[in-house]
């Protein structure tokens, strides 16, 4: 298949990229390098992807994008609660305006398979967090970032199609070293500070959330792409494993112990009240989705990373979508 990957130089995006060109696909990514990842773009030029640097936004960028597509995964947004909080007007216009303009292109030029990137965010704060939710169960968005994501995947799932199967993945909470490295994610942050020996501020440690490693994340779409459309077509699933869900509290031990060392705090805040303790057996039944990896692996190789001085300084705004 040509495939279009939106974001694909984010950090999903770089590690999607590998796998659909493991897989046999001609990839072509769409990105406007929102935090300056020159050094991800020429690594995608090495790989021979053709990245148009370009802003789904942009009607002269998808058109071009789209041509001769037969499928696309959505990736591009602005990411995260705290980057849509802070410009929820940009925000607006790239997750829900440039999002929905890109389907009705996708629609209108033929192309068969849709796959958006939605998130497990948009369980927000479950009335029982403690059991597992699966895809059937309420959505309790406690964000804008979410509330978007929810009104994309609405948009998505519901009235005429015009022949496009669409898939909507809400990704666990992504950790991992990746190419185009995020350290403002819970895993990933964690595991940076209490390596360099920050002392650690954690509020809502009892909190719930599942995680993923990012090259899991992008397995994860590269099966979708993968399976029959009959499987995948109109459906969600959540991405990620059941044995996954972690307190922010697991967590720490998990570092700490590991590193053997780490100063923390927990503090009390009202901010960022998801609890969500998430179902993955419809992916792992239905089109046999099982990650490699698992959260203390992950760890330890973030751990080995740092010691290797792989991000020079892990600390770069670069590495965070807040900046
Ligand atoms: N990382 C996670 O924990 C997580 C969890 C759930 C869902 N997701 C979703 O997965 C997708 C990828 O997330 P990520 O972690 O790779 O984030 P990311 O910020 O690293 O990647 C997003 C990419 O989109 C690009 N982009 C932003 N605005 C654009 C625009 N207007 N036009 C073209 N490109 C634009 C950015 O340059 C960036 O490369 C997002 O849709 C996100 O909501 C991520």
């Amino acid at each position: 298949m040509k495939v279009l990957v939106t974001g694909g130089a984010g950090y999903v995006g770089a590690e999607l990229v590998d796998e659909l060109l493991e897989a046999g696909h001609d990839v072509r990514a769409l990105d406007v390098l929102l935090h300056g990842q020159e050094d991800v773009a020429a690594r995608l030029d090495s790989l021979g992807v053709e990245l148009q640097r370009g802003d789904v936004r942009d009607p002269e960028a998808r058109k071009r994008a789209l041509e001769g597509v037969d499928a696309v995964v959505h990736l591009a947004a602005i990411v995260g609660d705290p980057a849509c909080g802070r410009d929820p007007e940009l925000s607006n216009s790239v997750n829900v305006e440039g999002t929905a303009a890109l389907v009705a292109d996708a629609r209108a030029g033929g192309v068969e398979r849709f796959l958006f990137a939605s998130t497990c965010s948009n369980y927000g704060r479950m009335a029982d967090p403690t059991v597992p939710i699966d895809e059937t169960g309420e959505l309790r968005p406690v964000s804008l970032y979410a509330e978007q994501k929810v009104a994309m995947e609405r948009s998505l799932l519901e009235g005429d199609q015009n022949g496009l199967a669409a898939t909507c993945l809400r990704f666990a909470t992504v950790y991992g070293v990746g190419h185009r490295m995020r350290f403002d994610l819970t895993v990933n942050e964690f595991t940076r500070d209490l390596w360099a020996e920050r002392k650690l501020d954690v509020f809502g440690e009892t909190f719930w959330r599942p995680y993923v490693h990012v090259r899991d994340a992008a397995r994860a779409v590269a099966l979708v792409l993968a399976s029959p459309l009959e499987q995948v077509a109109g459906r969600v699933f959540n991405a990620g494993h059941s044995d996954e869900n972690y307190r922010k509290l697991d967590l720490v031990g998990i570092i700490t112990g590991q590193l053997g060392r780490g100063e923390v705090e927990y503090v009390s805040r009202s901010e960022d009240p998801r609890d969500y303790k998430v179902s993955f057996e419809r992916i792992r039944n239905e089109l046999g989705f099982e990650p490699l990896q698992r959260v203390p692996t992950g760890i330890e190789e973030l751990v080995g990373a740092l010691e290797q001085e792989r991000f020079g300084d892990p600390f770069s705004p670069r590495y965070s979508n807040i900046g």
